[in-house]
């Protein structure tokens, strides 16, 4: 950092916020990185062409670890999930020795092994029936006596490294990448008293959108846009004042709630704040009346701490910060798992391996007493549904349905456009900067 304060808004800053709450955070939460020298406007084409989203299949998808799915949706050996990227297609399967990964191609004359996720003894190719064990190891040829040529010790399924971490399975189809739990760095110490393994999948919606990858995903790593695209949450959330920081492979922003957001003319009460969080939807029940002397984040995070105490125990104190706050990480470069008791995880992709149109989804990961409850299966909207096709997220669909409002509509502007770059803001864009640094130094 620069010997000179940093620039910030104007409001109350993260870290003085948490230091007043009833219930302290914990100390990862009390951490800051900020980012100051890095990319600060990016080239347009990295969004708009053909040949940059071709740039990205040749040196970035086949060299970085991916989560792929979780360990959940493979509980039994011989089930599967097939990982699509771009035109790579991958098979992340649960055999007797693990979770392997697989490129799902067959090794005979490449028809796609396996179509769909599911459950599968040995994988057999459905043109001329070559098969392979779950592992792997092939298993039988058609008309062996026609192929004495194939040396059956080495025709096995083309491996990835596959590995998890807080119940997620991540790939990578580079056999040489370092292992995933060097590429994390400090993430998992970030998640330690989250516990991220011992949530279960409530929902799982996909969608289909109409813009690149890199541009969904980067509307989902500031506040900043909240003044104009959801100005109905601003009376108690502190947009402007959200902490940004970055640490190796993973960047983090935090939103607090319960606070006024720096951009109102007037202050709101205590109970104006906490009526606006309560009753974001028209349907919700009126808030609680706030004692004499208790601040609006102070009464929130009581009433949320109440159900989850019974749900996740009193092993760790629950926090203020952790019920309130949007606590949004994102590990380069594409998978956005929230922070604190928020079950918000997202990924974005390309969709069809083309630029212009992406993969959205969101999870969300709720904790759960007693035996695991099956996981949600996935939710799939084309690019005309509307999110409120999936009333499983509940208010968040609406607030998706802004943002989606924009997106095509920021491709289409990029499109139109007639100057080179995109200008990133230092401070509240900090995720986006970083990710770009990040993918700089793959295609450069
Ligand atoms: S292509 Fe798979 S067995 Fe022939
Ligand atoms: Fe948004």
């Amino acid at each position: 950092m620069s010997e000179a304060e940093p620039v910030r808004s104007a409001g109350i800053s993260y870290q003085q916020l948490i230091s007043g709450d009833v219930v302290a955070p914990p100390a990862t939460l009390t951490l800051e990185n900020p980012y100051e020298t890095s990319i600060t406007s990016v080239p347009v084409t990295r969004y708009t062409t053909k040949a940059f989203h071709e740039l990205e299949m040749e040196k970035l998808w086949p060299k970085v670890w991916q989560m792929a799915c979780r360990e959940e949706e493979i509980p039994e050996i011989g089930n599967h999930v097939v990982y699509d990227i771009g035109h790579y297609s991958i098979i992340v399967v649960r055999t007797e020795t693990g979770i392997k990964a697989h490129h799902n191609v067959c090794r005979h004359r490449g028809r796609r092994l396996c179509d769909r996720d599911g459950y599968a003894a040995s994988f057999i190719c459905p043109f001329h029936g070559f098969s392979w064990h779950l592992d792997g190891s092939l298993r039988g040829i058609t008309s062996e006596w026609d192929f004495p040529h194939i040396d059956k010790d080495n025709f096995t399924l083309t491996p990835l490294q596959c590995d998890t971490w807080g119940g997620w399975v991540f790939v990578n189809m580079d056999m040489r990448a370092e292992p995933l739990m060097s590429y994390l760095g400090d993430l998992p110490s970030h998640f330690a008293v989250w516990k991220p393994e011992q949530r279960y999948i409530e929902a799982h919606v996909a969608k289909v959108m109409g813009c690149n990858w890199k541009l969904c995903q980067e509307a989902f790593m500031e506040a900043f846009h909240v003044i104009q695209t959801h100005p109905q949450i601003l009376v108690g959330i502190g947009d402007e004042n959200s902490q940004y920081d970055a640490w190796g492979n993973f960047s983090r922003a935090i939103t607090p709630n319960g606070t006024p957001s720096p951009h109102l003319r007037r202050q709101p009460s205590e109970q104006e704040m906490l009526d606006a969080i309560m009753m974001r939807n028209l349907d919700d029940p009126p808030a609680p009346a706030i004692p004499e002397g208790v601040s609006a984040r102070a009464a929130m995070a009581a009433s949320a701490r109440e159900g989850l105490e019974a749900i996740v125990g009193d092993e760790t104190p629950i926090s203020d910060a952790c019920v309130s706050d949007s606590i949004y990480y994102t590990l380069f470069p594409n998978f956005h798992p929230w922070g604190g008791f928020n079950r918000i995880v997202y990924r974005f992709r390309p969709f069809d391996n083309r630029h212009d149109k992406s993969i959205m989804e969101c999870y969300y990961l709720s904790p759960f007493a007693g035996d695991r409850p099956d996981p949600a299966p996935m939710h799939w909207l084309e690019e005309d549904q509307p999110w409120t096709d999936a009333p499983e997220l509940g208010m968040l669909a609406r607030v998706f349905t802004q943002d989606t409002f924009n997106l095509p509509k920021v491709q289409l502007g990029l499109e139109a456009a007639q100057y080179d770059e995109v200008m990133l803001a230092n401070y509240q864009e900090t995720k986006i900067r970083h990710f770009h640094t990040l993918l700089a130094n793959y295609i450069r």
